[in-house]
């Protein structure tokens, strides 16, 4: 599903070069819900963000569904984007105009699905992430938790392969963290979705069936799933 094979990547200012990730090697199959665990600064969003194709690396490739991404042009990069990545951001990125179901119908307005079909697909996701009364608010009037769930939902309207989350806990308390761990896990088991969550908490990390452990740019650490059976 996705492998990321000699990925190094070094930030340029000028004439100053911050080395950040350093021969990053792993492969991540369909339906697996995996954990980017580290330290703040050791380089999860920043290997999220490659992952993602939001930017490309100094060296390296990255393979999604047999696609080496970093090699696309900007137009079939995007669209590869929008037909098989999904991202949901630590702060929601949700459209304070719009409604909770136009916010999580956007994705497919891009894609030019018609209306009706549009809104049935949203009511049924919004239905799976447990805001089904809230379809007609705007996000402003929606708790954390639940501005996330909108964002989750969007996330997945267009079906996309993988699914990329950076600290999607990061803005909310520990009870409601809890419940869209629950969240992504029920949707990892039930629709055999791929996931990606990078967090700083070992105890979000554990929830995941698999973790990946960056410190200072490489990878130290990444436990291996077995048929349901998790060994480091
Ligand atoms: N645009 C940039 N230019 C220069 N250095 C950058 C840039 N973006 C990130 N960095 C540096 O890269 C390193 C890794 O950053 P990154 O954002 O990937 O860390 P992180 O693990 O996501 O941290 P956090 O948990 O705080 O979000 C940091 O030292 C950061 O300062
Ligand atoms: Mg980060």
């Amino acid at each position: 599903m996705l492998r990321v094979e000699h990925l190094s990547h070094v930030f340029r200012n000028g004439s100053e070069d911050t080395p950040v990730l350093r021969d990053i090697n792993f492969t991540i199959h369909k339906g697996e819900i995996v954990a980017l665990l580290g330290s703040s600064g050791s380089g999860k969003s920043t290997l999220l963000n490659l992952m993602a194709g939001l930017m490309k690396p100094t060296e390296g490739t990255i393979l999604i569904a047999g696609q080496a991404i970093e090699k696309m042009n900007e137009n079939k990069l995007a669209e590869f984007r929008r037909t098989n990545i999904g991202f949901i951001f630590q702060a929601y990125e949700l459209i304070s105009h719009m409604t909770v179901r136009e916010n999580v119908e956007l994705p497919l307005v891009f894609q030019g699905v018609k209306p009706n079909s549009r809104k049935e697909r949203a009511l049924s996701l919004l239905e799976k992430v447990g805001l089904k009364d809230k379809t007609e608010m705007f996000p402003s009037q929606l708790s954390g938790g639940q501005q996330q769930r909108v964002s989750i939902a969007r996330s997945l309207i267009t079906m996309p392969s993988i699914v990329f989350a950076d600290e999607p806990t990061g803005n909310l308390d520990t009870k409601t963290e809890n419940e869209i761990i629950d969240l992504l896990v029920e949707l990892n088991q039930s629709l055999q979705l791929t996931f990606v969550i990078v967090t700083h908490e070992k105890e979000v990390a554990d929830r995941t069936k698999r973790i990946i452990q960056l410190r200072d740019g490489y990878l130290i650490d990444q436990s291996v799933e077995t048929g349901g059976q998790v060994t480091s």
